[in-house]
């Protein structure tokens, strides 16, 4: 697969360009049967399983807050950062993103 690249621990894959996401409007890709979101926040890029760990809510459509995405069913905030609730032991699944020239790579 031409977009694809081993790199270290995981493997880095285009999931998109740069033109497909804005500050806002997340991009939702699958990869390998598995949904992840792509924000871009503040200038950088981040990614988060897509799927909300409390019940299965798309966070990729969630609203996005200082960093943190509320889950659009039950409003459940994940750091797009660490992954992390803050306030309980559940936390979405982040991914290294990395861009080359127009491409988004994430990593997982
Ligand atoms: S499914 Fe995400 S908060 Fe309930």
């Amino acid at each position: 697969m031409a977009d694809q690249t081993n790199r270290g621990a995981g493997v880095s894959r285009v999931v998109g360009s740069t033109d497909e996401i804005s500050k806002g409007e997340p991009l939702v890709v699958d990869v390998d049967d598995e949904e992840i979101a792509v924000f871009y926040e503040d200038g950088e890029y981040f990614a988060v399983n897509n799927v909300c760990p409390h019940q299965g809510g798309p966070l990729g459509e969630g609203k996005v807050e200082d960093k943190c995405v509320y889950c659009p069913w039950h409003g459940w905030g994940f750091d797009i950062e660490s992954g992390d609730h803050p306030h309980s032991d559940h936390s979405v699944e982040t991914y290294s993103v990395t861009v080359e020239g127009d491409e988004i790579r994430v990593e997982r």
